[in-house]
């Protein structure tokens, strides 16, 4: 799909990857966002989008503001819940605003839909991981929902002569990015620059990409493919630890903690240690990243030092 001219709803442009996505997709499109500010905020997104603040959970709000009038949906709204606090509604909301969103795409013939799920579907999986890794065996919550919105997905693009683009994402980093490692980090290094509070052992070693090349990747995979389900990893080759990230954090705030491990090989329940996708669909369709992991978590760091 070429992604000039068109009229495009993006969901979840509120939040930290759909704010920026709406920003870059602004310059050749018209880019209507809907998100229920329950964890964006009005003030990021982009003045030149109309904004519409409604509970996608609700077929209702949805019908409003999917319309024969849009040209392709970009779904990126979700509850962002990894831990155990709340799994009826990470499960019941993400399901149900993927399956709202697709059914009413198909009542009004909108036939493009891009959608962000997560390295969480492959479970603990050995690195790197291919798409066509099998079995999928998520261990959260969250990744058994977005497993299930991906097979919802499917049922459209090849029932319903959808053509879909699915993303998985590793670790996105950037601005605006909250409720995550490197911020957690700047913010109790604000509270206690002596002491940093680390989750699990620190060895976690997981893939980091900035928000700025996660946009690039999209909107490439996209304008250069159209099978009916377009899967893609999107990451980096390298992998980050998180005592790297301590360090980098530590570096960046000028500042020498001493570090207090919780202890065990997971930050929480339903945390993947080990996380590294392949990206050799993505790099065969020309495009690599620039920046390594480690790279993108500095240039994170450095940006949300100043914004947090
Ligand atoms: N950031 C990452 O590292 C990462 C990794 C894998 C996948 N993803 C996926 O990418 C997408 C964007 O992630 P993000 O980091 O920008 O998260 P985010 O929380 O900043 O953005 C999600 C947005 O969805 C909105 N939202 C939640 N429930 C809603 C509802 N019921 N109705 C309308 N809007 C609702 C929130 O207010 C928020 O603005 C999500 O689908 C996420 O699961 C992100």
């Amino acid at each position: 799909m070429e992604l000039t001219g068109k009229r495009l709803l993006v969901t979840g442009g509120a939040g930290t990857i759909g704010s920026h996505l709406t920003e870059r997709l602004l310059e050749d499109n018209e880019v209507l966002v809907a998100d229920d500010l329950s964890n964006g905020r009005r003030e990021w997104v982009p003045h030149r989008a109309t904004f519409v603040e409604c509970d996608l959970t609700n077929p209702e709000e949805v019908e409003s503001v999917l319309t024969e009038e849009i040209d392709a949906v970009i779904h990126l709204a979700a509850a962002k819940l990894v831990d155990t606090d709340a799994p009826r509604r990470q499960f019941e909301d993400n399901t149900q605003m993927t399956y709202n969103l697709l059914e009413r795409a198909r009542e009004v013939g909108v036939d493009e839909f891009v959608f962000t799920s997560s390295s969480t579907v492959y479970g603990e999986a050995p690195s790197p991981t291919p798409e066509d890794y099998a079995p999928l065996e998520p261990i959260s919550i969250y990744g058994a929902a977005k497993l299930a919105d991906e097979h919802l997905l499917s049922v459209y693009a090849h029932s319903h002569g959808m053509t879909i683009w699915n993303f998985r994402f590793a670790n996105i980093v950037g601005s605006r990015l909250r409720g995550a490692v490197v911020p957690d980090f700047i913010e109790k290094l604000r509270s206690d620059p002596e002491q940093l509070a680390i989750l699990g052992d620190g060895h976690q070693e997981k893939s980091y990409m900035h928000i700025d090349e996660c946009i690039d990747a999209m909107k490439h995979v996209i304008e250069n493919t159209s099978e009916p389900m377009n899967t893609y990893n999107i990451g980096t080759r390298t992998t980050t630890s998180v005592t790297r990230i301590a360090d980098i954090v530590s570096e960046e705030m000028g500042l020498d903690p001493d570090y207090e491990y919780t202890g065990g090989k997971r930050g929480w329940t339903g945390d993947i240690p080990r996380m590294r996708l392949s990206i050799e669909k993505l790099s065969a369709l020309g495009f690599t990243p620039e920046l390594s992991s480690d790279d993108a978590v500095r240039k994170a760091a450095r940006e949300l030092i100043e914004e947090i």
